[in-house]
């Protein structure tokens, strides 16, 4: 049985575990809120229309800071639609995904829902079709008190508090040629510049995100970066990335080491975002909002998913309901295994999407909600990170992949908390076919004499799933194969498999 050695030291602090790095992304995108988190007719319906069986699993997942209301679809969103009385309010044809908005849910119901689960708000302005007008405009409704009339109206409309939103999109994904208003990386930069400084005119204290590229694989990749930075250093506080991977013509070795090219990715926008810092001799540093990531099978997408016609405008239509594998949920894992190793200047991130489209919980309208295999890597990482991450040196045999080349069959992250006396260890197996023992050295981080937690998702069937005929099919399981014994942790890892341990 192959071995590896993992070391780790809490001298050798990457970051803080930032809240915000367990945040959630919620779209106007196929059944994600109509039949999603809002279904009326529902028996688990509260009184808002919202199903508090979704509510309670939202709360459960951990979510911190979620992204709202798109992705692609704000892109030709007008704000002022989703806002006032219900009845009023139009429908509208939404380009982006061949659907119909009904707008009834809007900015005011959206941010009750988010009181429900317990999490914060971070608004996407309009860049594709609309400008910095509107942005302010919204920028005013949200976050004046009283006394305008954008403000008066939002108090009109049953709010008198502002929404107080502190982060804040500038566009989405404006480096690619299906946006709305899909433009070159100097106009972005500049409408993005005046943007910003307009929205700071108005409330200093919001943080900024700047689009970067959709995928590190864009021809403008790193160019974009550069550009649009070299546009927006001072006004800007992160610059976003988005990545979402699948498992490409049955190639499962390469799929397991999706995390390599995120590692790579963060690795190149963070150098050419310092690049741009050092050539202006700014001491000012611009962090990163990975805020779009995930497995995604978007090959499926281009075929069956797609709509077309004239006449053919559904509202709320299935659309990217991806059911996720045993191996999805290992390659989900190691993703965020990856973000938890750049702590120290990914500030943010959010999984795209929370429910139904590319999601880790699923419903059926009038039945269930359950937790895909996706769920359970999100929710064990959010509760049991804490602290400080840590950077662990990995001593493991490699193997071969395709689109990688040598890869490691483990790779991990750990947090520590040293007030709390609490350790958690993340680690991952890629091999398809051996288990690994895992031995690590954790005499340095004080309160780590036994393991009081351990959860491993592994199947021997890799494509298994959770499914509305099967909810609770794979789950993860206490690996009873880990134990700190004078001062060494070791620990088995099934092939194809993800695991969480808290030691203390
Ligand atoms: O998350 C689905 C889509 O992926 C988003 O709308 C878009 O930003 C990205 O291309």
């Amino acid at each position: 049985m192959p071995s590896a050695r993992l070391s780790l030291d809490p001298r050798f602090a990457v970051g803080p575990v930032r809240r915000k790095l367990f945040g959630g992304f919620v779209e106007h995108l196929g059944r994600h809120i109509y039949d999603g988190i809002f279904e009326p007719g529902h028996p688990s319906a509260d009184a808002e229309g919202f199903r508090t069986d979704v509510i309670e699993l939202v709360r459960e997942l951990g979510v911190d800071t979620i992204r709202y209301p798109g992705g692609n679809f704000v892109s030709g969103f007008r704000w002022e639609d989703s806002v006032g009385p219900r009845a009023e309010r139009p429908r509208r044809l939404d380009l982006a995904w061949h659907s119909t908005e009904t707008n009834e849910i809007g900015l005011h119901e959206f941010a009750g829902w988010l009181d429900k689960v317990g999490s914060d708000l971070m608004l996407a302005v309009n860049l594709g079709t609309r400008g910095t007008q509107e942005a302010i405009d919204l920028l005013e409704y949200a976050n004046i008190r009283g006394g305008t009339t954008l403000s008066d109206q939002r108090a009109a409309h049953g709010r008198t508090e502002p929404f107080d939103v502190r982060m804040w999109c500038l566009g989405n994904e404006m480096d690619g040629p299906w946006q709305l208003g899909h433009r070159s990386a100097d106009d972005y930069g500049k409408l993005a510049a005046r943007t910003a400084k307009a929205m700071r005119q108005l409330d200093p204290d919001i943080q900024l995100v700047v689009c970067g590229s959709s995928s590190a694989h864009m021809p403008t990749f790193g160019e974009w970066e550069r550009a649009v930075l070299t546009h927006t250093y001072d006004d800007v506080d992160l610059i976003s990335c988005h990545a979402y991977y699948e498992e490409r013509g049955g190639d499962l070795a390469s799929f397991l080491a999706s995390a390599v090219d995120m590692d790579a990715f963060i690795d190149a926008v963070v150098a050419t975002a310092d690049h741009v810092g050092a050539v202006r001799g700014s001491k000012k540093r611009i962090d990163l909002s990975f805020d779009e990531w995930n497995v995604w099978y978007i090959d499926r997408f281009q075929g069956v998913d797609k709509i077309e016609g004239i006449d053919n405008w559904p509202i709320a239509p299935r659309l990217l309901e991806d059911v996720y594998s045993v191996a999805d949920a290992v390659v989900f894992g190691s993703l965020l295994i990856s973000l938890l190793k750049h702590a120290d200047r990914v500030a943010s991130a959010s999984l795209a999407q929370l429910v139904n489209v590319i999601a880790p919980i699923m419903t059926e309208p009038g039945g269930p909600a359950w937790r895909q295999t996706t769920f359970y890597p999100f929710s064990l990482t959010s509760r049991l990170a804490r602290g400080e991450a840590l950077q662990v040196a990995v001593d493991a045999p490699t193997y071969v992949t395709e689109a990688y080349g040598d890869v490691p069959l483990v790779d991990a992250v750990a947090t520590h908390d040293a007030a709390a006396g609490r350790t958690a260890v993340f680690l991952v197996n890629r091999s398809l076919t051996e288990p690994v023992t895992v031995t690590v050295d954790v005499r340095g981080l004080g309160n780590a004499a036994a393991v009081v937690e351990s959860h491993t998702l592994h199947d021997a069937d890799t494509s298994a799933a959770n499914t509305l005929a099967d909810p609770d099919r794979v789950r993860p399981r206490p690996n009873t194969t880990a134990a700190v014994v004078e001062g060494t942790l070791t620990v088995t890892l099934p092939p194809v498999s993800w695991t969480a341990l808290a030691l203390g």
